[in-house]
């Protein structure tokens, strides 16, 4: 029994991914939304695409925030930097989230439990131009932003719009910007509408949706009914080699829909 239930859910990855046009994707039985603990399995599922994934010799993997990437990084060990140089980089500085769930920390956290390297990005992204334009001249915060360029890996979470912006402190001319427009997810400090296309962003440093095209590895990691319209929406513009960490909430209530 255990046996075709397996198969069952190889073939739900198949159609999945399918259905999104992506290169595949690995699906995690339960939903996170019922159960925060699957966000264990979903973090070492993420680590076994990533051992996967990476080439061997050097790489630079960016990463951004939120408390299922904070959950990839801690189920990370030794064994990924086996025949691998690791350096994790923040894909953006600051978008407002508490300190242990923002890119900066969740990369620190990734290079200590692998052994790897870290730089940081320590950019705050709520401020004005005027503020944040001087630290672009910084070498330290060039160094950091040439090797997000450089990344051969992202990791990246997707959320639900309004949450995210609830979550984050965004101001109610953003809020409303977000009902109006019809937002329904968010990733990247990006938020977008059903059909993928952007309806706001924080217009900051770093890593935007764009760049994913010419990143070897993209890793996606959301589960939960609560983010399937977010996930269904975002993979309409990812690029076609994105793979997709999730579970069966997400997955299950994608498919239902088509
Ligand atoms: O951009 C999306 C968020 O990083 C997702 O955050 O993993 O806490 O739901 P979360």
């Amino acid at each position: 029994q255990l046996m075709g239930q397996l198969l069952g859910m190889k073939e739900k990855e198949k159609q999945l991914a399918s259905y999104l046009e992506i290169e595949h994707c690995v699906i995690v039985s339960g939903d996170v939304d019922e159960q925060v603990k699957l966000r264990e399995e979903i973090g070492h599922a993420t680590l076994e695409t990533l051992d996967f994934l990476l080439p061997e010799g050097n790489n630079i993997i960016a990463v951004m925030g939120g408390a299922t990437m904070a959950e990839v990084a801690n189920q990370m060990n030794e064994t990924l930097s086996k025949k691998r140089e690791l350096i994790f980089v923040p894909a953006r500085g600051g978008l407002g989230e508490s300190v242990d769930i923002q890119a900066n920390s969740i990369s620190a956290l990734m290079a200590q439990k692998t052994g790897g390297k870290n730089r940081v990005l320590y950019v705050p992204e709520q401020v004005s131009e005027e503020t944040y334009k001087p630290l672009l001249q910084e070498p330290g915060i060039k160094k950091t932003l040439k090797l997000v360029e450089d990344a051969n890996c992202v990791l990246y979470g997707i959320g639900d719009a309004m949450h995210m912006a609830e979550r984050r402190g965004m101001n109610d001319e953003v809020l409303a910007l977000i009902e109006t427009k019809a937002a329904v997810g968010e990733a990247f400090g990006e938020f977008y509408n059903q059909s993928g296309d952007v309806v706001y962003k924080i217009p900051r440093i770093g890593m935007q949706s764009k760049d994913l095209a010419h990143i070897a590895s993209v890793i996606a990691v959301a589960g939960g009914k609560s983010k399937a319209k977010a996930i269904e929406a975002h993979m309409k513009k990812a690029p076609r080699h994105t793979w997709l960490i999730t579970d069966e909430g997400a997955a299950n209530e994608i498919l239902t829909g088509i």
